[in-house]
């Protein structure tokens, strides 16, 4: 479904659930819910209606009253906004139920002239995109499917750092939540466990020859699947089956975004921040150095890694010397 098609989910909803937050234990009557989010009664138990399609379990009806029966894991932007305050992702949170691409919708939005640190969430995509026109497998709410858009006043050649970083907030954020969890970055923007892959980054641009316009960043992360179409199966994973429970997505898509707030702020303010950035990644991959390795779009490019340059590119030590590899698919052997 193109962007253009897609609805926004509708604000009052999220409006409707922080109000039952606030009151949990006790019966919230239509009245003062209608009064709350400035509409008529029956339009709340319209709105009502609606997320309970969503999943969100509230019991109650128009003369009794509504309350939560327990905390839904949507990725509102009312359950997200209090807690990124004072990040760059508090105030522009888009969250759609169903859209195509939320890289399509974040790249749309920055050309019409969307701010800096908008945030584009989905419950399911229909046409997830990954790297490579490969297809990124969106079951609805189970995964997190996010894209930002940032506006550095960086040359476009810094992107590739930027990226690393995006890479190295997922494994804090995940490592955050559960400190027993070993994420494994492989180069440039896949997040692995035990060999599997659980998160994926697509980063697209738009930029002239010395100057980024806007970059985005759109974050795949396989959270609650139980299972994977029988053709992912051998090479996907998710956190919870990596370990055996279920992960709330509000929590993990905060710390996320937190985490990526700090590193490209840093990345923007501090001089040394790439090579921090550099030297984390390279700590937290076990691929990056010493392992054999050929790139699947560049025939005869194989060897063994050694490291990242100082741009961020992966060197690889082949027959022919040290090749630096500027793009492609690496392939462990
Ligand atoms: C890859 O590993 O190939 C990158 C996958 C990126 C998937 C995410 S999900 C959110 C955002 N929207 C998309 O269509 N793709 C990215």
């Amino acid at each position: 479904m193109p962007h253009t098609l897609a609805r926004q989910t509708d604000a009052r909803l999220g409006r409707i659930v922080r109000l039952l937050i606030a009151h949990a234990t006790v019966v919230v009557s239509g009245t003062k819910i209608a009064d709350e989010i400035g509409t008529s009664r029956s339009e709340v138990w319209r709105l009502v209606q609606q997320l309970r399609k969503l999943g969100v379990d509230i019991a109650g009806h128009p003369s009794t009253g509504y309350s939560l029966k327990s905390m839904p894991d949507l990725l509102l932007p009312d359950m997200l906004a209090p807690q990124l305050h004072g990040t760059i992702f508090a105030k522009h949170l888009h969250h759609y139920y169903k859209i195509g691409s939320t890289n399509t919708a974040a790249m749309e939005a920055a050309s019409a002239g969307a701010p800096e640190g908008s945030v584009f969430l989905a419950e399911e995509q229909t046409a997830g995109r990954g790297r490579g026109a490969n297809q990124w497998h969106s079951e609805r709410s189970s995964g997190i499917y996010c894209s930002v858009l940032l506006r550095p006043a960086l040359p476009p050649s810094d992107v590739l750092v930027i990226t690393l970083a995006a890479g190295l907030a997922v494994h804090s954020a995940v490592q955050e939540i559960d400190s027993r969890v070993r994420p494994d970055l492989k180069w440039p923007n896949d997040v692995l466990i035990e060999g599997k892959k659980f998160c994926g980054i697509l980063t697209e641009m738009h930029a002239e020859i010395t100057r980024v316009r806007y970059v985005v960043i759109g974050i795949g992360l396989n959270v609650n699947q139980s299972s994977f179409p029988a053709d992912l199966q051998p090479t996907a994973t998710s956190l919870r089956l990596a370990t055996g429970t279920e992960w709330s997505r509000v929590e993990l898509c905060t710390a996320l975004l937190k985490s990526l707030d700090r590193e490209y702020r840093a990345l923007l303010e501090s001089a040394q921040a790439t090579s921090s950035i550099l030297r984390r990644f390279q700590e937290r991959s076990s691929s990056v150095r010493g392992q054999q390795v050929q790139v699947e779009e560049t025939p005869g490019l194989e060897g063994v890694t050694d490291g990242l340059d100082e741009r961020g590119f992966l060197q690889v030590r082949t027959a022919q010397g040290v090749r630096t590899v500027l793009s492609g698919t690496v392939r462990l052997r």
